[in-house]
């Protein structure tokens, strides 16, 4: 049977992505060109900046990913492109190049929420590197359980098949990695605040600071004949008590003569905290939704501590249910993720028109 090969673009923040994906399952390149060092002197991401490199970078990037792939456009079957959510500007660039060359190679164009490229990260088998990387022959069964954690979104999304979702939890505040870099930048240590925190916190102690850890569930209310009736548990988080709590620490030390902050403690008691409430809804939306299947997806799946409590969780609690998280590489944001995704929409014919396909920063998982 011919093999389906789709050339996959993304530029929703700071990465300018190209990647070839085969079948939907095996990465034959997955180039990026990382904007980190234009923008760490800001302490987070510059939009305007962010543009003006993506339209420096992407024309190369993508010759890299076909070049790597072996790949001529001959043997491409689609372009996919991330649509939103993300920056406007960065979106543009990646949007109007996939439309031109759908329109110039005559390939069908696919439209991908940066979100479901995230989930399908966990759908690769194989890496084509140098050296051919197997990592499963096993794919998710549904229905299944997403925990995406990235810079921009926390999100807990039920899948009963592909390409269905339904966000069942979410953050009224910051993101989960947000959170990471905002107590970074108060701590002084520069961006992004994810890698850097949990690199601290491996000399830690996750116990020296006892830090919030907020529940949304509203408190248990009296019924008509005076009986408490406790309401169903929030899966939703807020992590914004984190970031004052930290402040705090900050403020305290600075007015102490010889100010010292404890950076490794602080790190892994921060952790600790967004740790233990993304593992505590999680495990609250398995006893709801009864789940086959549970995946990390997202920029913080790369926090090891994270993949290795949340793997024990359901080791230890659930047996039967599965647990995926991509390989570091595909964490981060990355075109793999966005080709892969775009195989499910290719077989099920779902293409956008390369005539009218609009950027959407604000786009929503349905
Ligand atoms: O998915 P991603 O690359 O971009 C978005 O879609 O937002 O995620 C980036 C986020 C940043 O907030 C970064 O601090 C966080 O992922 N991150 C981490 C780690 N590596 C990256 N957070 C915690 N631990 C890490 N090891
Ligand atoms: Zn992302």
């Amino acid at each position: 049977m011919k093999k389906v090969e789709i050339l996959a673009i993304e530029t929703s923040c700071d990465e300018t992505a190209a990647a070839v994906i085969e079948d939907g399952k095996i990465v034959l390149s997955n180039i990026i060109s990382s904007q980190v060092d234009l923008h760490q002197k800001y302490g987070g991401v510059v939009p305007e900046i962010a543009a003006r490199a993506h339209i420096e970078n992407i024309i190369s990037v993508i010759a890299s990913a076909l070049y790597k792939a072996k790949r001529e456009w001959a043997k491409i079957d689609a372009i996919a492109v991330t649509r939103g959510p993300g920056l406007l500007g960065s979106l543009l660039i990646g949007v109007n190049t996939a439309r031109s060359l759908s329109y110039l190679k005559k390939r069908p164009l696919i439209a991908i929420n940066h979100l479901e490229g995230h989930i399908y990260a966990n759908f690769v088998s194989m890496i084509q590197d140098n050296k051919p990387k197997v990592l499963r022959s096993k794919m998710p069964t549904f229905p299944l359980l997403a925990l995406i954690v990235s810079g921009g979104h926390t999100n807990i999304v039920y899948m009963r098949e592909h390409l269905k979702y339904k966000i069942i939890g979410q953050t009224i505040d910051d993101a989960a990695g947000e959170a990471f870099d905002k107590a970074a930048k108060l701590l002084g240590l520069g961006y992004p605040g994810g890698p850097i925190i949990s690199r601290f916190a491996e000399e830690g102690d996750p116990t020296a600071y006892n830090f919030p850890r907020t529940d949304l569930t509203p408190p248990p209310k009296r019924n008509d004949r005076g009986y408490l009736v406790k309401p169903k548990p929030s899966l939703n988080f807020s992590f914004s008590g984190l970031k004052t709590a930290i402040l705090t620490e900050v403020k305290k030390c600075q007015s102490s003569v010889n100010c010292q902050l404890p950076i490794a403690n602080l790190s892994a008691s921060f952790q600790q905290a967004v740790i233990d409430v993304l593992i505590r809804n999680v495990a609250r939306a398995i006893n709801l939704y009864k789940p086959k299947t549970i995946l990390l997806s997202g920029g913080v799946a790369a926090n090891k501590e994270l993949h290795y409590q949340l793997q024990k969780t359901i080791v230890d609690n659930y047996q039967g249910i599965d647990f995926f998280v991509p390989p570091l590489e595909l964490c981060t944001d990355n075109a793999a993720m966005i080709g892969i995704a775009a195989y499910y929409k290719y077989i099920n014919n779902r293409f956008a028109d390369w005539r009218k396909l609009t950027p959407d920063p604000n786009l929503k998982l349905r």
